[in-house]
């Protein structure tokens, strides 16, 4: 016996980003998806034999099936990310699995990217880009490819988190009054920082906004939150933009609507069924798609790393982890 404590097994799904990687190494016996191939939930069992900890990905679906069949090693999830709708968490604290996620560190990088979408839309940049590439712009004219501006219009904010008052800062710099509906409202200060108003009731402040940012979690609530008739109430020169996750909106009913012109536009990072993105959406030019790239900064994934990493190392020696997350809680 020299004394000294075994490394916590820890077992990761997808590639991280080297510094990680080579960290993790340094503190656990961490279990390593070289491949980055996503894992299927047999091999994620097996991967967990005998290990103290597993670090899922969005990618990974930590159903209750899933987490029922964990080894009785397994006591903490510690998530590389900060949404966790992909893993069950009333089934984690049923077996007193602690569940831990990444706020904070990828709020810049998922706010810029919003802003990214919100200009890219009105202004029809993949449309235009698609056209310069293509070989078949024919050279300005005052009316060639016209779009809305920006500067100026009202932006409704559904989730007034970490991320959302981020993107309300940014929209700021554009002079966009800021409107936001969140479950509880903003603190004065915050509320008076950000000249925010405050609606209540989403229907009501969908029907008034140039553009709507979607920024909350996706959780059983909010599921299809912007439905048919919700985006019905939309004026028909909305534009919308989600960087959240794909299940907050109806997005066959979203596409018809594109389709029809009865929303303007609409600028997506997530979909309800990645990596597939619908037939319908690909087809229209008033969208602008991005596969998933809210978080995707080496700056942000490495900060999530070192999230990933404080959460096992303090949860393992005994302490409670930085960035637990609770059944019911916001995230
Ligand atoms: C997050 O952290 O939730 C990002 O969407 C990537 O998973």
């Amino acid at each position: 016996m020299n004394g000294h404590r075994p490394k916590p097994v820890v077992a990761v799904t997808r590639k991280l980003p080297a510094p990680v990687e080579t960290r993790m190494m340094e503190l656990f016996q961490a279990r390593l998806n070289g491949t980055d191939a996503p894992m299927t939930p047999a091999s994620i069992l097996a991967a967990c034999d005998g290990a103290d900890a597993l670090v899922p990905t969005v990618t990974d679906s930590i159903d209750a099936a899933l987490v029922r069949a964990l080894p009785d090693t397994v006591r903490l999830i510690a998530n590389f990310g900060v949404g966790v709708n992909h893993i069950d968490l009333a089934a984690a604290a049923a077996r007193h699995i602690a569940v831990t996620n990444t706020p904070g560190v990828l709020t810049d990088d998922t706010a810029d990217l919003t802003i990214a979408l919100l200009l890219a839309v009105p202004r029809r940049l993949g449309e235009g880009e698609r056209l310069a590439r293509g070989g078949k712009w024919g050279g300005w004219s005052p009316t060639f490819m016209m779009g809305r501006r920006v500067t100026g219009k009202r932006l409704g904010i559904i989730g007034m988190g970490r991320i959302g008052q981020a993107v309300a800062r940014r929209a700021r710099g554009f002079e966009m009054a800021i409107h936001y509906h969140n479950r509880r409202r903003l603190d004065d200060e915050t509320e008076a920082a950000l000249e925010a108003s405050y609606w209540e009731d989403l229907d009501q402040m969908l029907a008034h906004m140039d553009f709507v940012s979607v920024n909350c979690p996706q959780t059983p609530e909010t599921f299809h939150l912007l439905d048919a008739r919700r985006l019905d109430l939309l004026p028909p020169h909305a534009v919308i933009v989600n960087t959240a996750r794909g299940g907050i909106i109806d997005e066959a009913a979203l596409a018809e609507r594109l389709a029809a012109g009865t929303v303007a536009g609409a600028g997506l990072d997530v979909y309800e069924a990645e990596p597939g993105i619908s037939e319908a959406l690909m087809g229209l030019e008033n969208v602008v798609l991005a596969p998933h790239l809210g978080s995707a900064t080496i700056e942000g994934r490495i900060a999530m790393g070192e999230k990933v990493i404080a959460n096992i190392k303090s949860f393992t020696d005994g302490h409670a982890p930085p960035d637990r997350v609770m059944p019911g809680l916001d995230v």
